[in-house]
C-alpha cells in the first residue's frame, strides 16, 4: 500500500438510453393524468423504456463500452466492475458479473450497489477508494436501472415518473487536487416504508398472492418522499462543499438525480445557485434511478456545461433512505477524445443520435 493517498478521477463517460419513447400523451391513454399535471409536478415531458428483452445488464454494457473508449481503456485491464441498480438482471447473480464478462473484463472483480437512486454516488466513492489508496488502477462504476420493468402501469401516482437508461464511468488515479475530492453517503433507514418494492425478496417471497396484489411492483408515498428529498438535496450538496473547503459560488455545474424540477430547483436554491449552472434533463428521461446521473453527467459534457478544471457537484436521493453527494474537479483536459478515441460505434441512442420506432 502506498503511504499516501492518491487522487481518483473520471477519464472516460459513457450513457445509453433504449430506443423506445413513451411521451405523457402515451400515459394519458393509460392512466386518468394529463401531460399538464406532469409537467408542471415534475417536469418530465418524455422518458425511454427497455425493449421486453433488454435488462439493465444490457443497458449497463452498453454505457461501459462507451465510458472504456472515451476513456482509452481495455476491458482486460479493469481491477473492478461496480454496478449501481435497484432492477438487477435477477437477485443473483450480480448484474456487475454480467457486465464483467460481457465486457471481457477477465482481471476485475465485480459486484453490486444498492442504494435506491443515491446508487451511483455510493457506487462512485466505493471506486474512488479503491484507487485513492492504490488498491485498483481502473475501476469501472456505472448506474443502471429499467424500473418500467417494475412499475405498476395502473398506479399514476407511479408510473409517470420513471424511465430506463445506463451511465457509467472510467476511474483512475489523477493528478494532486483534481478528480473525487470529497462525498457523503448518508442513510436513515426508518424511512424504508415510503418507497418499496415488498414482494420477490425473503420477507414476503413471490406468490401467486403477492402477485395478485402488485407486491412485486413499486409502492411509494411520493408526498413524503418529495418533502425529504427537498431537505437533503441542498444539505449534502453544501456539506461536500464545506469538507472540500469550496464555496458554494466556485461551483461550475451542480448535477442533481433528476427526479423532480421542483426538488431540483430548491436545491439549487440552497446553494443559491442559478439554473443556467444546474443540469436538468429529466424532462426526457424522466427518473432513470441510478442511471441519472452519470446519464446527465454525459450530456453536460458533451453540450459544454463542464469546462476543464470545473467544480461539479452530485447529489442524490433515493429509496432506503438514502442520499449522497460528490464533490468532483474536473480534469484540466478531456482524456479519450482528446487522444482521438471515437466512442463505441451505434451503442449509444440519447435524443438526437436516433428516433423512436
Ligand atoms: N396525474 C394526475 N393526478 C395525479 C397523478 C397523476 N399522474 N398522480 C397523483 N395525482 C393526484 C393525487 O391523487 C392527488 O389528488 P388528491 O389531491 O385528490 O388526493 C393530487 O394529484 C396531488 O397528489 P400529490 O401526491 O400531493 O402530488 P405532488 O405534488 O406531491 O406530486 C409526485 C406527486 C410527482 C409523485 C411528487 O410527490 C414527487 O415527485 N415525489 C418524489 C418522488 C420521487 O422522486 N421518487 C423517486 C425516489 S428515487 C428512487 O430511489 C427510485
Amino acid at each position: 500500500m502506498p503511504e499516501t493517498l492518491r487522487y481518483a478521477g473520471i477519464v472516460g463517460v459513457g450513457a445509453y438510453a433504449p430506443q423506445r419513447v413513451l411521451t405523457n400523451e402515451d400515459l394519458e391513454r393509460m392512466v386518468e393524468t394529463s401531460n399538464e399535471w406532469i409537467v408542471e409536478r415534475t417536469g418530465i415531458r418524455e422518458r425511454r423504456i427497455a425493449a421486453p428483452e433488454q435488462a439493465s445488464s444490457d443497458l449497463a454494457l452498453a454505457a461501459a463500452r462507451e465510458a472504456l473508449a472515451q476513456a482509452g481503456v481495455a476491458p482486460e485491464d479493469l481491477d473492478l466492475v461496480i454496478v449501481a441498480t435497484n432492477s438487477p438482471d435477477m437477485f443473483f447473480p450480480a448484474t456487475a458479473c454480467l457486465v464483467q464478462d460481457a465486457l471481457g473484463a477477465r482481471r476485475a472483480g465485480a459486484f453490486d450497489v444498492s442504494a435506491g437512486c443515491t446508487g451511483f454516488i455510493y457506487a462512485l466513492s466505493i471506486g474512488s477508494q479503491f484507487i485513492m489508496t492504490g488498491a485498483a488502477e481502473k475501476v469501472l462504476v456505472a448506474g443502471a436501472d429499467s424500473l418500467s420493468k417494475m412499475v405498476n402501469w395502473e398506479d399514476r401516482g407511479t408510473c409517470i415518473l420513471f424511465g430506463d437508461a445506463a451511465g457509467a464511468v472510467v476511474l483512475e488515479p489523477v493528478p494532486e487536487g483534481y478528480g473525487v475530492l470529497s462525498f457523503s453517503l448518508r442513510a436513515d433507514g426508518s424511512g424504508g416504508p415510503l418507497l418499496t418494492l415488498p414482494a420477490g425478496g425473503s420477507r414476503l417471497p413471490a406468490s401467486h398472492e403477492t402477485v395478485d396484489r402488485r407486491l412485486h411492483t413499486i409502492h411509494m408515498q411520493g408526498r413524503e418522499i418529495f418533502k425529504f428529498a427537498v431537505r437533503v438535496m441542498g444539505e449534502v450538496a453544501l456539506e461536500v462543499l464545506r469538507k472540500a473547503g469550496v464555496g458554494p459560488d466556485r461551483v461550475g455545474c451542480l448535477i442533481p438525480h433528476q427526479a423532480n424540477l421542483r426538488i431540483i430547483e430548491a436545491a439549487a436554491k440552497r446553494l443559491g445557485l442559478g439554473m443556467d449552472r444546474v443540469f436538468v434533463n429529466l424532462d426526457r428521461y424522466g427518473n432513470t434511478s441510478a442511471a441519472s446521473i452519470p446519464v446527465a453527467l454525459k450530456e453536460a459534457l458533451d453540450g459544454g456545461y463542464i469546462r476543464p478544471g470545473d467544480y461539479v457537484v452530485m447529489v442524490a436521493f433515493g429509496t432506503g433512505l438514502t442520499w449522497g453527494g460528490a464533490l468532483v474537479r474536473w480534469l484540466p483536459e478531456a482524456r479519450g477524445r482528446a487522444a482521438g478515441v471515437a466512442p463505441a460505434g451505434g451503442q449509444n441512442e440519447l435524443p438526437g443520435q436516433d428516433s423512436p420506432p
